[in-house]
């Protein structure tokens, strides 16, 4: 069945004490049966082990903001996705496009990303989208498609069934633009054709297609209203327990 679900992109913020307050006021705020989606938070890595003891203890789930297409070695400053699962991760965003633009992640590396998380039973959360001047090219669907062929239709069907796609705009991203609940809906049922188109219906049906970009408590009721929006990745709105909690409650 398709999860709905909303996730907390941290990026590189916090200190260790705030994110244990914020882990804390989501911990005890969650409540297991009035959720109405999975709540997951991707905190700075050095974290991730403080927000997998909170996970334990509540309904939160943890995810990574990147991880190597390594398996290990001499690949210093860099996390592997066995890592990642030896910390109880369950989820790990791949081709950001902060990853993309500041660290020339290419869709053929994201690839091997999303290989390395399957090989370690974590689900990649996929980021595809277009920049501004590729939306007024028009543009936009031939980008997305592209970076979802290039990304992660290589996956087998059961390995597909483990993936989360997160569309964000790059225009929308951190600058108070948002899609407005028609755009986002448009091109996520074009995403989800293009996923029945390379696998199944039953497959496409089944696909969580997050939306992110300037999503927050104001707009996530109508954008998550959308047929083909399945939740968020939350960026700036993440950092704030109350804010988060009120998107997490918008379905
Ligand atoms: P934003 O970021 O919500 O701050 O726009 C979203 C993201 O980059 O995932």
């Amino acid at each position: 069945m398709r999860k709905k679900i909303v996730a907390g992109n941290w990026k590189m913020n916090k200190t260790f004490e705030e994110a244990e307050e914020l882990l804390t006021a989501l911990a005890e705020n969650l409540d297991d049966n009035k959720m109405k989606c999975e709540v997951v938070v991707c905190p700075p890595s050095v974290y991730l082990e403080l927000a997998s003891d909170f996970a334990d203890e509540s309904a939160l789930q943890v995810g990574g903001q990147n991880a190597s297409n390594h398996e290990s070695g001499a690949y210093t400053g860099e996390i592997s996705a066995s890592m990642l699962e030896s910390m109880d991760v369950d989820y790990c965003i791949i081709g950001h496009s902060e990853r993309r633009k500041y660290y020339g992640e290419t869709d053929n590396l994201l690839a091997e990303k999303a290989n390395a998380l399957l090989d370690h039973d974590i689900l990649p959360i996929f980021c595809c989208g277009e920049v501004i001047e590729e939306r007024e090219k028009e543009i936009h669907f031939e980008v997305v498609k592209k970076q979802l062929t290039n990304g992660i239709f290589h996956l087998s069907e059961d390995e597909f069934q483990n993936v989360v796609i997160a569309y964000e705009p790059v225009w929308a991203i951190g600058t108070g633009l948002t899609a407005s609940p028609d755009q986002a809906q448009e091109i996520h049922a074009f995403i989800r054709g293009l996923v029945a188109d390379k696998y199944n219906n039953e497959i496409a049906e089944n696909t969580s297609i997050l939306y992110g970009g300037s999503c927050n408590a104001g707009n996530a009721k109508e954008l998550f209203s959308q047929a083909d929006v399945d939740g968020g990745l939350i960026g700036g709105a993440s950092l704030k327990a109350d804010e988060f909690l009120k998107i997490a409650d918008s379905f």
